[in-house]
């Protein structure tokens, strides 16, 4: 028999709460980041329906938990059950990772973070920039802040419901000095360029569709991050591609966003060069499991 020895008196817990949760892909890149750190932690899913999420934040503090993720369906609604909030999670309305404090746990968005260093990755800035963001839900969300918060010029919110795209209009316009129009995604062919473009809907992800109806748009996009990344490449990407814009999915924005959740945990910073690797090995590694 062999003894198992990894888990013992010592481990750190680490964890996710969503609902549902087995799909997520955050228990992979946590555990292979604390391993890259040769660190005695573990990373667990906890399905956590909404009725008891109250009960699980304070459960999850009680038995010591270091840090936690917080997926769909309760961004949102964990807010009242947190100790702290970081300010721009606060104006964003929406967390992802939990620290634990002497007092309970603080709420950080790390999505915001994972889109700012997909963009610096790819040596662009938003700030100066005419952004159009494609999408009003949750991560729409989180773009429209970074975009504000980067200091755009001007941003364009084009959504499929309209009432959405003026909603989040409003409440990035709350915060910031910088004009916001919603438009409808019919619309989006008609924008003057250069644009920076986040596609934030799910369309493409089960049919060969973009949000953008016209394809020659993309000739005055001279980048896109596309937050979709099954598939790999979506006709919007690929149509953009197609006229010349560089093109990034989000599985850059995905690993980054883990990454970043880390680092405030430990109070650490990877290497550019440890980001990297473990970038490229979760790639490969996804993408092995796709084909
Ligand atoms: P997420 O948290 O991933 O952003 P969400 O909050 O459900 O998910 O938002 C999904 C986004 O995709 C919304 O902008 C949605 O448009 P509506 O607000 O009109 O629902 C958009 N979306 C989903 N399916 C779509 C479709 N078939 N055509 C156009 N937009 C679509």
């Amino acid at each position: 028999m062999q003894i198992q020895t990894k888990i013992n008196g010592q481990t750190a817990l680490f964890g996710i709460f969503g609902h549902p949760v087995k799909h997520s892909f955050s228990p992979i890149l946590q555990n292979t980041l604390a391993a890259l750190l040769g660190e005695n932690a573990v990373y667990v899913p906890f399905p956590v329906p909404p009725e008891g999420l109250e009960a699980a934040v304070k459960g999850a503090f009680a038995l010591g938990v270091q840090g936690l993720n917080i997926t769909i369906p309760h961004k949102q609604a964990i807010l009242p059950f947190l100790a702290g909030i970081d300010p721009l999670a606060e104006r964003i309305g929406a967390v992802n990772t939990l620290c634990r404090r002497e007092n309970g746990f603080w709420g950080y968005n790390t999505d915001v973070l994972g889109l700012k260093k997909c963009f610096s990755l790819h040596h662009r800035s938003l700030k100066g920039e005419r952004v159009l963001l494609i999408g009003a839900g949750g991560a729409a969300n989180a773009a429209a802040f970074l975009a504000a918060e980067e200091g755009a010029d001007a941003l364009w919110i084009a959504n499929r419901t309209l009432a959405k795209a003026q909603a989040l209009s409003q409440r990035v316009r709350q915060w910031y000095p910088l004009p916001v129009h919603p438009i409808s995604l019919q619309d989006i062919p008609h924008l003057e360029g250069p644009l920076l473009v986040i596609q934030t809907t799910s369309v493409g992800m089960e049919r060969d569709e973009s949000p953008v109806l016209d394809p020659s748009f993309w000739q005055k996009v001279p980048f896109v991050v596309d937050i979709i990344y099954t598939p790999w490449q979506t006709r919007t990407l690929r149509e953009a591609r197609a006229q010349g814009a560089e093109g990034v999915n989000g599985f850059e924005m995905l690993i980054y966003q883990g990454i970043a959740s880390a680092e405030l945990w430990r109070n650490i910073q990877l290497s550019p060069h440890e980001a990297q690797a473990l970038y490229n090995a979760l790639a490969l590694y996804y993408r092995e499991g796709q084909a």
